[in-house]
């Protein structure tokens, strides 16, 4: 019997504080069936060992078109013929072609070849922070989070940083989804960002560059490595995944600093703590709030409730980073907290590839604020900040801030 109330797990007011409703799922009914906005059922999985298993799951599947009944697959929305070619990145499938795909990109991301971007994360660090130094206040998210991971993954793939206002508003309008089926209503933003990036790759075939789309565009011309839609969808995932996780790192993470004075103050007089911070901001903040979705292959029994062929699965990992069997006070943020298992990059064969990047961009990122803005605070009460809605993501809005001091860079 379903003795909760019923949630919206993707509007913004649910955002705000779901720690103490998934709490109560844990104990109570911790694989718990809802629906979406669009009515669309969903399983949510609440416990860390579930959670876990789910992800590394084989009766589970990404790829929907073979996930789903007949049925459900008529169901679902309507999506165009040209947005095909994005269902071929390699988040919705499953091995051989994710395997095939996966291969072709995780080298680049390293913790190597990603340690070698150190200075030029720092530069860029510093040169948004000289940006608003004079003004005495920035808000947060858009004058630094969300600049700095979106210019250096716009680097790594070769995409003209100048436009990146530009793809960021679609993407947006993406992540903002309420449900996998895709409205009418998201349609021109789709659309404008697929023409943009085929302009883009007809271009730098013409044009190869020391980046990462040349190098797929030379293993696609190459032979079987992978198709032009599969090339199309990867430039598309790794641009969405490579900025509209970490800001939210950076930026949730910052609050919950922010919310913690003895905590910021620990990591502003020990930076070298930075990172064990970063996993416990991971933890706590947990940016990818759901792991994406997963299909049942046939119908499944976990913890005595049954998932039907096809029903849409989330692992809660904002849910699992809490569980207080495996974590001794899960809602105490420690930023020295050793060990630190969370499940914030997920797990299994889909474990983020740009999670090497993610934790760099995050360490230098919020060593560099701490150091430069000795008392920077928050310029507005926490109540009133705004959560942008999402299926799986926890990021705020906007984070104003200020700040009365600023150390230069050449004073450090
Ligand atoms: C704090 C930042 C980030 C977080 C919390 C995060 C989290 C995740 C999670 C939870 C997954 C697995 C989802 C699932 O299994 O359902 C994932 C996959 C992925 N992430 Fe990240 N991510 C972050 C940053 C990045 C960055 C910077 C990149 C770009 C380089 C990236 C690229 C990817 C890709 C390509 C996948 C799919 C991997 C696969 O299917 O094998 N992520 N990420």
């Amino acid at each position: 019997m379903d003795i909760t109330p019923h949630v919206n797990i993707v509007s913004p007011q649910f955002k705000v504080n779901p720690f103490p409703f998934l709490a109560g799922l844990r104990t109570s009914q911790s694989v718990y069936r809802t629906t979406l906005p669009d009515n669309t059922p969903v399983w949510l999985i609440t416990r860390y060992e579930d959670v876990a298993a789910l992800l590394k799951d084989e009766r589970f599947v990404k790829n929907r078109r073979t996930g789903l009944t007949e049925e459900q697959l008529r169901k679902m929305h309507w999506t165009p013929p040209m947005f095909r070619p994005l269902e071929r990145n390699m988040l919705d499938l499953d091995p051989p072609d994710h395997t095939r795909l996966r291969a072709l990109v995780h080298k680049a991301f390293s913790p190597n070849l990603i340690g070698q971007m150190r200075d030029r994360i720092q530069a860029l660090a510093d040169e948004l922070l000289d940006g608003v130094a004079r003004k005495g206040q920035m808000d947060l998210i858009n004058d630094y989070a969300l600049p700095l991971p979106m210019t250096i993954i716009t680097e790594i793939l070769g995409v003209p940083t100048s436009d990146r206002h530009k793809f960021h508003k679609w993407s947006q309008v993406l992540v903002s989804l309420s449900s996998p089926n895709v409205p009418l209503r998201v349609i021109p933003s789709v659309w404008m960002f697929i023409r943009y990036l085929r302009r883009f790759i007809r271009n730098r075939r013409r044009d190869l560059r020391d980046d990462l789309t040349s190098a797929l565009i030379q293993a696609e011309e190459a032979g079987d490595k992978l198709s032009e839609d599969e090339l199309l969808a990867m430039v598309f995932l790794l641009l969405i995944a490579g900025h509209e996780t970490t800001v939210n790192l950076i930026g949730t993470g910052m609050l919950a600093l922010l919310e913690h004075p003895d905590q910021m103050d620990r990591l502003r007089q020990n930076p070298s703590l930075i990172k064990t911070a970063v996993e416990e901001l991971l933890r706590y903040a947990s940016p990818v709030f759901m792991s994406t979705e997963r299909h049942a292959r046939e119908d499944l029994n976990i913890q005595g409730v049954t998932i039907p062929r096809g029903g849409m699965t989330l692992g809660v990992i904002g849910s699992a980073n809490r569980d207080e069997t495996v974590f001794a006070n899960p809602d105490v943020l420690d930023i020295a907290r050793e060990p630190n298992k969370h499940l914030s990059f997920g797990q299994g064969i889909h474990f983020c590839v740009g999670a090497p990047l993610a934790r760099l961009e995050a360490q230098i990122a919020i060593n560099t604020l701490l150091r430069r803005m000795p008392d920077l605070h928050l310029s507005v009460t926490p109540d009133t900040l705004r959560w942008r809605p999402s299926m799986f993501l926890r990021g705020l809005e906007t984070l104003p801030t200020s700040f009365g001091v600023t150390v230069p860079v050449k004073n450090q």
